[in-house]
């Protein structure tokens, strides 16, 4: 089993890599998790010590907190309709740079950052990397709270062969997200990635799926940090 100090070095060493990426006078977009959050510590830190000039929308309220914390300008999304660059870590990667988000269920406003963003930096430990989606992670799917009964039927027939809703730790009853809904974990072992993406976001009373495949999402780098040191892995254009 992977020693846990040297998966938190691999992720800081991604999220230092993808921070020096940040240039002044840009538009940022900031990921939620665990390995964003170095990103995150990093840029403020810039911004202190480099006189770093950015301006910044966030994905979650993690992120919007955190960005704050670290000193960084963070609007709120409305009044945003591009970004520059935008960073963010991953449940899952394949080969093809399909992703799985939406561990921290923050995968609906991650998926409205990125879709706004020039270039889309993945950050992740090595952990990460598998053949096929699904393999450890199940697709988190944001839902409408009086649809939870149909979608999970609906997410079932799909070929889901288990389907819960996501409970809160520290707080009874279910995950709230940002916007008011309730999550579903549905695991699939995930054969083509852009369909099933369509095909969950096709059922009524879902607002968005952790699937993000090529077709939705083009990654344009994915940095991968592992025992041999960082590998960075471009995007098909
Ligand atoms: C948040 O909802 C997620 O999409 C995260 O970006 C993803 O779970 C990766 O998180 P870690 O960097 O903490 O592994």
């Amino acid at each position: 089993m992977k020693d846990a100090s040297s998966a938190v070095e691999l992720k800081k060493a991604a999220a230092l890599r993808a921070s020096s990426l940040v240039e002044s006078g840009m538009l940022v977009g900031l990921g939620t998790g665990s390995t964003t959050a170095f990103v995150l510590e990093e840029l403020g830190r810039r911004v202190r010590e480099e006189n770093l000039k950015i301006e910044c929308g966030a994905t979650s309220f993690q992120a919007m907190l955190l960005g704050r914390k670290e000193g960084l300008l963070v609007h709120p999304l409305m009044f945003l309709e591009r970004f520059d660059i935008s960073i963010d870590g991953a449940d899952e990667i394949d080969p093809q740079l399909n992703l799985i988000k939406g561990g921290g269920g923050a995968q609906t406003l991650e998926k409205l950052v990125h879709s706004m963003s020039e270039k889309f930096i993945v950050v992740a430990d090595e952990s990460k990397l598998v053949k096929n989606l699904g393999e450890i992670f199940s697709v988190p799917v944001e839902i409408l709270p009086p649809a939870a009964a149909y979608a999970k039927k609906k997410l079932t027939e799909l070929g889901a062969s288990s389907c819960s809703i996501r409970m809160g730790l520290k707080k009874d009853g279910p995950v709230v997200t940002e916007n008011g809904n309730l999550l579903l974990d549905a695991k699939f072992a995930v054969k083509d990635a852009e369909k099933l993406e369509t095909q969950i976001n096709e059922i009524t009373g879902i607002v968005e799926n952790g699937i993000f495949s090529r077709k939705s999402i083009r990654v344009n780098l994915a940095i991968i940090a592992g025992s041999q040191g960082l590998l960075e892995i471009k995007g098909a254009v």
